[in-house]
């Protein structure tokens, strides 16, 4: 239901009030140092599965978490020696780094878009760095805008693009940096610049060396199609209407089939933001090696059932 969110300032009270709302599953959008971001509880699947449907986006791509300090980010991802040198230079700062995720990690899979990387950050707004410490866990935010649409600089460009879809927007006035932040791949053999962005390329090679280019064919925005991108060991069999014995089935509302070996419901009531916030855990979940496929059931193409099925149909494609 369409509604108005809160316009909050700079105010402890602000600042408390937008953590409640983020503790409590809420999107809030609050100002960084680079843009805008549109944020949620990084460690609750449903509230970034909220954060797509706002964005509008046809499918799941990988989220920042944002943290308040770097200890906060060791808890997230496996840190390297290149790791620590940049975070010590940059944060709080205009720099992303894309990490392994660790057993332990928090943060949901969702925000990682299945992979077992994870992209963490130490804004240096001030604002972004009180509502952090407040919220006491990461945040996964993307940039604050509808998909396909300009970044945001201005709170006032967040109302404008979905003032109607979130729960809170934090006026820090205008972002200085104004484009997003620089994303560095650390989780592979080298460190590879992904975007460029706030903290120039010179500045991170006098630090960590040369910075690779992605791989070709690897396009950024399309982190499905990367070869590293989390893909299920068994076959996917889409559209199931009926489940054999020797399958894992991914099931979505009811009745479910019986008969698999193993059967995990995205949503039992057919709630598309429940089923996003469980897609890749129970993927994973399912893709046992004693079994002979994972059976998924039809999940309708509405709202983020578009998102759901784009990344099914590239998990089930032939490899
Ligand atoms: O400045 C910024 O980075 C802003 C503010 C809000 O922090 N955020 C932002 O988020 O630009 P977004 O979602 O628009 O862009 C995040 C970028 C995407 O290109 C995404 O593919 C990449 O980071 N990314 C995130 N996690 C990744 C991962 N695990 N592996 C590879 N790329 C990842
Ligand atoms: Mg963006």
């Amino acid at each position: 239901m369409p509604h108005k969110p809160f316009l909050l300032g700079s105010g402890t009270a602000d600042i408390a009030r937008s953590a409640a709302i983020l503790k409590s599953g809420g999107l809030v959008a609050f100002p960084t140092e680079t843009v805008y971001g549109l944020g949620a509880d990084a460690t609750n699947g449903e509230a970034v599965a909220r954060i797509f449907e706002a964005k509008g986006r046809p499918r799941f791509n990988p989220l920042i978490s944002h943290v308040a300090a770097a200890e906060d980010a060791r808890r997230l991802g496996v840190f390297d020696a290149a790791a620590d040198k940049l975070a010590a230079a940059f944060w709080p700062g205009p720099l992303t780094l894309v990490l392994r995720r660790r057993a332990d990690c928090p943060v949901s899979l969702l925000a990682s878009a299945g992979l077992e990387t994870i992209a963490v950050r130490v804004p240096g707004h001030p604002l972004a760095r009180a509502l952090l410490a407040a919220a006491e866990r990461p945040v996964a935010a993307p940039s604050a805008n509808r998909s396909g649409a300009i970044s945001p600089t201005a709170a006032a460009h967040v109302l404008a693009s979905l003032g109607d879809r979130i729960d809170a927007i934090l006026d820090g006035g205008a972002a200085t940096v104004g484009i997003e932040s620089t994303v560095i791949d650390l989780s592979g053999e080298g460190p590879v610049l992904l975007r460029p962005g706030g903290v120039p390329r010179a500045a991170i090679e006098a630090l960590a060396g040369a910075l690779a280019a992605p791989r070709p064919g690897a396009p950024l925005n399309a982190p499905g199609l990367l070869a590293s991108h989390y893909a299920p060991g068994l076959p996917l069999r889409l559209e199931a209407k009926a489940a054999k014995p020797e399958e894992a089935l991914l099931a979505f509302g009811a009745p479910v089939p019986r008969g698999a070996a193993l059967t995990l419901n995205l949503s039992a009531r057919g709630d598309l933001t429940e089923a996003a916030a469980n897609l890749f855990a129970h993927l994973h979940a399912l893709d046992r090696p004693d079994l002979a496929a994972i059976a998924v059931m039809p999940i309708p193409n509405e709202g983020l059932g578009e998102a759901i099925n784009d990344r099914l149909r590239r998990a089930a494609a032939p490899r």
